[in-house]
């Protein structure tokens, strides 16, 4: 099965409630597409599709992206850990100059791979783990739900925040999870976002954006 073939086969076209604009390859339930994947692959360590959602963060950055296009526009951009493309895409209708979207699974660059096109987008794609090296000199760092557990948050936080020492704006979108440093954060908005109790156990989420600094 090729990485597009895992995409096509577990997802169907919608829109994400923030961010109608847009258009993506999705799945409808977690457990099941994980269950399926990892069976269907003959891969039991395979990490879930987290590509296969668009997350309340990324949501919640996107449409902040949208709403705000200075920030942006005209801009380098790089969305760090981009699972299904989303905040990538947003930066693009947004009139980004250029758009970095980056990802360690190569599931979720194929997904965002097919997400560009379905919309019209261009977007460079990347799978790569970044983490452990300098933060590309761009203007904008977006970082939709990256704070989602502690591995992550621990090597994540300090390349955010190098990137910020080292001159790009840092902006993270987050639903209130554990691992948020939120002292190292200043609020740019705040947005109710629909979701399901499967993902997040509660019907509508308040979904914080923050700049970092
Ligand atoms: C919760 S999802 C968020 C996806 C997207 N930003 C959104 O908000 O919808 C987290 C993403 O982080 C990616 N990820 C995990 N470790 C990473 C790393 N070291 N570098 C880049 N991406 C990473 C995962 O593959 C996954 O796509």
């Amino acid at each position: 099965m090729t990485p597009r073939d895992v995409v096509l086969s577990r997802t169907r076209l919608q829109r994400p409630p923030l961010v109608p604009e847009l258009e993506l390859h999705l799945a409808d339930d977690m457990d099941q597409a994980w269950a399926w994947l990892q069976r269907e692959l003959d891969d039991g360590e395979l990490p879930p599709p987290f590509w296969a959602f668009a997350w309340l963060g990324g949501q919640a950055v996107a449409r902040h992206v949208l709403d705000h296009p200075d920030l942006v526009a005209g801009r380098s951009v790089l969305d760090l850990a981009t699972g299904s493309g989303l905040c990538a895409l947003a930066a693009t209708l947004a009139g980004a100059s250029s758009v970095l979207a980056v990802d360690v699974d190569r599931y979720a660059v194929e997904a965002a791979r097919l997400n560009a096109a379905h919309n019209d987008r261009e977007v460079e794609l990347l799978c790569a783990d970044l983490l452990d090296e300098e933060p590309p000199a761009v203007d904008v760092v977006l970082a939709g739900d990256v704070f989602y557990d502690a591995k992550m948050s621990e090597r994540v936080q300090p390349w955010l925040l190098a990137a910020q020492r080292a001159g790009s704006r840092v902006v993270v979108g987050d639903p209130g999870r554990h691992y948020l440093p939120r002292a190292l954060m200043r609020e740019l908005g705040a947005y109710d976002v629909p979701t399901t109790r499967d993902l997040e156990g509660v019907e509508v989420k308040r979904v914080v954006v923050y700049e970092l600094g």
